[in-house]
């Protein structure tokens, strides 16, 4: 058994000397696939070069863009259940809610009918969590038999009538080499698909749920602050993985950690063990809501890294959003919740009975949360362009939404239960919709690329607020200061300056002037007020002349990237200043495109195509545009979940998982921020 970070990821990563083939009869170790009817095999028992075609006969389904897809059906599934037990005012939230949700949607979204998410529901549950000879574990496999057969008759309905679900894109797709799957290896795939994701989605919501009851300080947190979900969703990962373990066979004598072992060894590879190593994760027994635990092996790494990490995030997500949204104050009963009997990796619970207070039968589109924040339910009344990267976004309610002041901020909801917030840059007069602008930002989390690639005029949207930490104060001068899309609550305040008869001036500065959005109007309406510094003419923004031009008693007020916020501080001398930071958590995150990066070409020589990097794009976007259904999740170089083998040329890594030796081979590069070291790569795709 190994214990460390360093060791587990290691021998997760070299399938050539830590072989995930099918465990000996008498190893001793539990394994958490069970052996099918269906198929003697399932891809995660498999070594590449033959898992990798089932890796890529999967990973377009499973995408980030794919999933993104999926949350308004995932949110009506846990909508739905809900409305099903919140009158009651209580529930057993394993059987009724974190069981029956993940089984719907995965069997919904793969196209199994409605009749068999409740069929299925109990004996996935009881299937990986019985105890070895149980009468539990024969429920668990009668359920896995009719699985079986009912996967063959709804590929073969989907052959014969193909429908709008994952079951008929699937049964459409052949090996690289034009053959087809045979029905085995597609039930094995169909099967790990549904086993693999549902169970353990469970047991994370379930300890979630748990942890939240025990922990009201984390509960009223994230219940305050939704945007922390985000990170925190990545912490609960970390504390509570769902599947503890795998197992690999030794294939050659070597040693891990200084300790021998044999050929044919087994070597157990616990993720949670990973998690708590407190060399990758300081004091981890501390369960620590931002701590933001990049890293984390919960999801596992290396060719077999779970590649429905991003459907299981959507479901959890909406999950557990809705429970602090609908039953804000549920109470686990004095009976306490049940914990799985867990036989071998599997870790989280059978029952949380819970009490809370009884609520709508609906989801109406407004909802009080127990700190009295209002979630409204809007509808994206407009998406247009209105700058390079820059779209706005219009919503609007059914009548009078509530009233605002320059420097206000909504959260967005955003479909893949990801909270972001936006200035509200329109007109506070008008009282039946808000705007936003939102800048795609390719250094980002991901909120603004989903903004700007799944929202579009129409969808609903869940919005917070309008909230306000930028208020502007009375005064007779002001200085307005924006950076790039820093001007959205910037170009509100400018208007309410102007509508209060004040002296005022905005120096505003960008990339370049077709990438910044509402300049020419400022411009045109404000005349010389407004000074427009675009760097790629002008250079900076003279911010030193601009404050030692200011009266006394004149308010600064600033928004932009960090670089801007930090000379304005360190500039502005006895000028009362008042600043908005926007940027996302923490200044250490690799930025996915270094400074002084260079174009270079890329050939895929699967793909058998080959095209130009642009010093401005990730590799990985170059390569979606190719394959669309490249894996990849973290986007800073340290899930693993991107990584690609190198045939030819000299990558430029910048990951933090790769080891001097690894980097120094070469033969694999993390494609989401590492480059190449000379102006071509050949990569296996
Ligand atoms: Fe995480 Fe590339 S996407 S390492």
């Amino acid at each position: 058994m190994t214990t460390r970070y360093e060791d587990i990821a290691r021998i997760a990563r070299d399938d050539a000397t830590f072989s995930s083939a099918r465990r000996s009869a008498d190893s001793g170790l539990g394994f958490v696939i069970p052996e099918g009817k269906a198929s003697p095999q399932y891809p995660i028992e498999l070594d590449p070069p033959e898992s990798t075609i089932y890796r890529d006969l999967i990973n377009p389904l499973l995408s980030r863009s794919a999933i993104e897809k999926l949350v308004p059906m995932i949110a009506q599934h846990v909508t739905d259940v809900i409305d099903g037990f919140i009158e009651d005012g209580h529930a057993d939230l394993v059987q009724q809610l974190t069981n029956p949700v993940p089984t719907a949607v995965t069997l919904d979204w793969l196209g199994f009918p409605r009749e068999d998410w409740k069929r299925l529901a109990g004996p996935i549950h009881d299937l990986f969590a019985a105890r070895p000879g149980s009468e539990r574990e024969m429920r668990g496999g009668m359920g896995l038999a009719f699985m079986g057969d009912r996967i063959v008759e709804i590929m073969n309905a989907r052959r014969a009538e193909p429908a709008d679900d994952a079951v008929s894109w699937l049964v459409q797709q052949v090996k690289p080499n034009g053959e087809p799957f045979s029905d085995d290896e597609m039930t094995s795939v169909i099967f790990l698909l549904i086993a693999g994701g549902v169970d353990t989605t469970t047991a994370l919501t379930s300890s979630t749920l748990v942890h939240l009851s025990r922990h009201p300080d984390d509960r009223k947190r994230l219940i305050e602050d939704p945007a922390l979900l985000d990170v925190a969703t990545e912490e609960f990962l970390r504390a509570y993985p769902p599947a503890q373990a795998m197992a690999r066979t030794v294939m050659r004598d070597t040693e891990i950690g200084g300790c021998p072992v044999m050929k044919g060894d087994r070597v157990l590879i616990p993720w949670v063990a990973a998690n708590y190593d407190p060399e990758a994760f300081p004091e981890p027994e501390k369960f620590v809501l931002d701590r933001d635990p990049r890293g984390h092996l919960t999801f596992g790494i290396g060719s077999h890294r779970c590649p429905g990490a991003h459907l299981a995030r959507a479901m959890y997500r909406e999950m557990v959003t809705q429970v602090l949204e609908r039953l804000p104050d549920y109470r686990i009963d004095p009976v306490g919740p049940t914990p799985t009997e867990s036989w071998g990796s599997q870790s989280g619970w059978d029952h949380i009975p819970v009490t809370f207070r009884p609520g709508p039968q609906r989801r109406t589109a407004t909802t009080k949360s127990a700190t009295g924040l209002d979630v409204q339910l809007l509808t994206l009344a407009a998406v247009e362009p209105i700058a390079e990267g820059v779209v706005s976004l219009r919503l609007a309610g059914d009548g009078e939404l509530p009233s605002w002041e320059p420097g206000a901020h909504l959260d967005l909801i955003l479909p893949s239960g990801k909270v972001r917030q936006y200035s509200l840059c329109g007109d506070p007069a008008d009282t039946t919709s808000y705007t936003v602008a939102v800048l795609r930002e390719k250094d980002g989390r991901g909120g603004s690329v989903e903004v700007h690639e799944i929202l579009a005029a129409g969808s609903p949207i869940r919005v917070r607020g309008p909230k306000n930490h930028f208020r502007l104060v009375d005064a007779e001068h002001y200085l307005f200061v924006a950076g790039g899309i820093g001007i959205t609550p910037i170009s509100a305040m400018v208007r309410a300056a102007e509508q209060r008869g004040a002296d005022w001036k905005l120096l505003y500065g960008g990339r370049t002037r077709a990438s910044m959005a509402f300049a020419e109007k400022l411009k045109e309406q404000y005349g010389d007020r407004v000074e427009l510094v675009p760097q790629d003419e002008l250079g900076h923004p003279d911010l030193a002349a601009a404050f030692a031009a200011a009266k006394p008693g004149t308010q600064v007020y600033c928004c932009g990237p960090e670089g801007l916020l930090t000379a304005v501080e360190n500039t502005v001398g006895d000028l009362d200043l008042h600043v908005e930071r926007f940027t996302s958590s923490g200044t250490d995150r690799v930025a996915p495109i270094p400074v002084d990066s260079k174009e270079f070409i890329v050939k895929l020589a699967r793909a058998g195509k080959e095209f130009r990097v642009p010093a401005d794009r990730t590799l990985l976007e170059a390569v979606r545009d190719v394959v669309p259904g490249v894996p990849y999740d973290c986007e800073e170089g340290f899930c693993g979940s991107c990584e690609t083998r190198v045939l030819a040329g000299q990558a430029l890594h910048r990951d933090t998982i790769l080891t001097e030796a690894e980097r120094a081979q070469s033969n694999s590069m993390m494609i989401c921020v590492s480059r190449c070291a000379s102006d071509r790569l050949t990569l296996d795709l």
